[in-house]
């Protein structure tokens, strides 16, 4: 199943405090008769990962959707998330409320550019990213997140490797496992890829104490002037690690403030580009809102299937990558 062109405007319907209440209420409700598990990215707009049964990062999503008893996953992230939740759970039913939540990073590479590029390295070992759709899963190797990118390649017999698609998580990579040859796709999430180091520095020069954390889908000069680089869960955590600091600058897509701040309240967090969702925006993760998670659950809209050739061998590169613990 394939995405669907993107109407900007669509998820941002404005309601009252009580509207969204009585909105959550009744998802909830839905949710609860229908034996149905909700699960949200934390890049989601705010209502729905409050409505959500479970918030977190790429790898936590995938362990979650493959250890719940429910009959059916909401999954409120993009298309290929939610069909990474189909592939670990082939008898299970998977519903992503919009089909316009797409991922120009996954779109970035596709069956016939992998098969050209690595046709040029027959010896490597093919790791992708799981921002990838099941086509290319199945022809890797294996599959890594953010927060395993470093262990999973640690994980391989073999000192040749082939990353795809993201070029600043695989450079990233590649910084911390020197002792590998890594070759990088010239993949990139364009949200992240946008931000630039001026701009980290700008905004560090008005808080000249706050902790930089940045997604290591960030370009080398965000990195390099970052305290810490890790996943988005993992962002949460290390949070934790600085009892001292008062102000973070935050270099990733604005919905990660939502968890921040319900989980350290006294804490201050900046949107690295000095503007809350002006660039780190990811237009395909705000598709969902708290009208289509219920439409979801009412309609069954939309389903995800995955062709069954592709499901075992996109199913094989999810389960060795879920066997090789996070990063940390
Ligand atoms: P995380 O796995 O760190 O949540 O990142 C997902 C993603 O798509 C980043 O753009």
């Amino acid at each position: 199943m394939s995405t669907q062109m993107v109407n900007l405007n669509s998820a941002f319907a404005p309601a009252t405090n009580g509207e969204r209440a009585a909105s959550m209420d009744e998802i909830r409700e839905l949710a609860r008769r229908r034996n149905a598990i909700i699960l949200a990215h934390n890049y989601q707009v705010s209502d729905v990962q409050d409505v959500a049964d479970f918030t977190g990062d790429s790898l936590g999503l995938a362990i979650e959707a493959q250890k719940t008893d429910a009959e059916l996953i909401i999954f409120c992230g993009v298309h290929f998330m939610a069909e990474s939740a189909k592939i670990m759970n082939p008898e299970k039913r998977v519903l992503l409320p919009s089909l316009a939540a797409g991922c120009s990073l996954a779109d970035s590479i596709t069956p016939e550019s992998l098969e050209e590029w690595r046709s040029r390295y027959p010896d490597h070992t093919v790791v992708t990213y799981v921002n990838s759709t099941a086509e290319v899963k199945a022809m890797s190797d294996i599959c890594c997140t953010s927060a395993n990118a470093v262990s999973v390649i640690r994980s391989l017999h073999s000192d040749k490797i082939l990353f795809t698609p993201d070029r600043n998580l695989g450079n990233w990579v590649k910084k911390q496992v020197p002792e590998k040859d890594i070759v990088v796709y010239d993949g990139a999430c364009p949200t992240h890829d946008v931000l630039r180091g001026a701009s980290v520095s700008k905004v560090r020069s008005a808080f000249p104490d706050a902790v930089v954390i940045a997604h290591p889908e960030c370009r080398e000069d965000i990195i390099a002037l970052a305290d810490e680089v890790c996943s988005t869960s993992a962002m949460l955590d290390r949070i934790a690690r600085h009892p001292e600091a008062r102000t973070f600058i935050v270099a990733t897509e604005s919905g990660i403030i939502h968890q921040m701040k319900k989980r350290y309240p006294d804490r201050e967090f900046v949107m690295a580009d000095g503007c809350i969702g002006c660039r780190l925006h990811c237009p395909y993760m705000k598709m969902i809102s708290l009208t289509n998670v219920k439409r979801s659950l009412l309609e069954d809209k939309f389903e995800i299937t995955v062709e069954p050739d592709v499901m075992e061998g996109a199913r094989r590169t999810l389960e060795r990558m879920l066997a090789v613990p996070r990063d940390n």
